[in-house]
C-alpha cells in the first residue's frame, strides 16, 4: 500500500507574511493522514522550515542547479537545498520547460544532483492539448520519463517520484477525469515495471492540474494515483487541507 503524498506547489507566490499565516493556519487545524509538502520559493525555503519544524509536513524547492557548484550567477545547488533542511526538488515543471529551456536531458542532471545531497526528486511530465488531440499523449510523457529511468541506477529510481501534470490542466480549472488520468498513471507506472516491477509497484505518481477540494476525491480513488500536485488550491490553508483529507 502507497502511502499518498500531497504536495503543494505554490509557484510564484509568497511573502513573509503569506507564509507565517498560511502554515500557522495548516498547523492549526488537523493534519491529514496523508503526507503532506510544500513547495515555496526559494527565499521562503528557510521561513517554511523553520515554522514547520516540529510537524510532519516537508519542504520542498521549486527547481534546483544541474551544477554540483561554483561560478552560476542565480543558481540554487541542490547542496544548498539540502543544507537548509529541503527534502524533495521539483524539476521538469512544464513552466520550467516552457519558460527555462528545461529539457529531459538537464531534468536527469539535476535529479542526479538531487539525490546525491540526498534530495527525494519529483519529476514532473505531461502533455499539451495539441499533443493529446494529436493522440501523442504517450508518447511525449515517455519521452519525458524513459531517460531518467535509464540513466538512474535502482537506488537512485527507487527514491523517485513522478508527478503527471498535463499541461492543458495546469492553472485553467480544466481537470483530466479520473479516467484520463488513471490512464497516463498506469502507463508511466509500466514504463517504470519494464526495469524492475517491484520498484514501480511502490513509486508514487502525483497527478497535477486543477486538482480541487471539489475533484480530488474522484481523482485520489483511482489506482494508480498516489497523490496531488496542487498549484492554486495550496495557497488555501483550508483547500489544501481538504484535498490532503480526501488522500487518506
Ligand atoms: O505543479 C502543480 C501545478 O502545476 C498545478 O497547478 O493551479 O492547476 O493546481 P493548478
Amino acid at each position: 500500500m502507497r502511502q499518498k503524498l500531497v504536495a503543494g506547489n505554490w509557484k510564484m507566490h509568497a511573502s513573509q507574511q503569506m507564509v507565517t499565516s498560511l502554515l500557522e493556519k495548516m498547523l492549526s487545524k488537523q493534519a491529514p493522514s496523508a503526507k503532506l509538502l510544500v513547495f515555496p520559493p526559494y527565499p521562503y525555503l528557510s521561513q517554511a522550515i523553520q515554522i514547520l519544524a516540529e510537524s510532519n509536513i516537508g519542504v520542498g524547492a521549486q527547481d534546483c542547479s544541474q551544477a554540483e557548484d561554483g561560478a552560476y550567477t542565480g543558481e540554487v545547488s541542490a547542496t544548498m537545498l539540502a543544507d537548509l533542511g529541503v527534502s524533495h526538488v521539483l524539476l521538469g515543471h512544464s513552466e520550467r520547460r516552457q519558460y527555462h529551456s528545461e529539457t529531459d536531458a538537464s531534468v536527469v542532471e539535476k535529479a542526479k544532483r538531487a539525490l546525491a545531497a540526498g534530495i527525494i526528486p519529483v519529476i514532473c511530465v505531461g502533455e499539451t492539448l495539441a499533443q493529446r488531440e494529436a493522440g501523442e499523449t504517450n508518447q511525449v510523457v515517455s519521452q519525458q520519463l524513459t531517460p531518467l529511468v535509464k540513466q538512474l541506477s535502482l537506488a537512485q529510481l527507487q527514491k523517485v517520484v513522478v508527478a503527471y501534470e498535463p499541461v492543458w490542466a495546469i492553472g485553467t480549472g480544466l481537470t483530466a477525469t479520473p479516467e484520463q488520468a488513471q490512464e497516463v498513471h498506469a502507463f508511466l507506472r509500466s514504463l517504470v515495471a519494464k526495469v524492475d516491477k517491484a520498484l514501480a509497484e511502490k513509486m508514487l505518481f502525483l497527478y497535477g492540474g486543477s486538482m480541487k477540494p471539489d475533484n480530488a476525491a474522484s481523482l485520489l480513488k483511482m489506482p494508480d494515483i498516489d497523490g496531488g500536485l496542487i498549484g492554486g488550491a495550496s495557497l488555501d490553508a483550508d483547500q489544501f487541507l481538504a484535498i490532503g483529507k480526501a488522500a487518506e
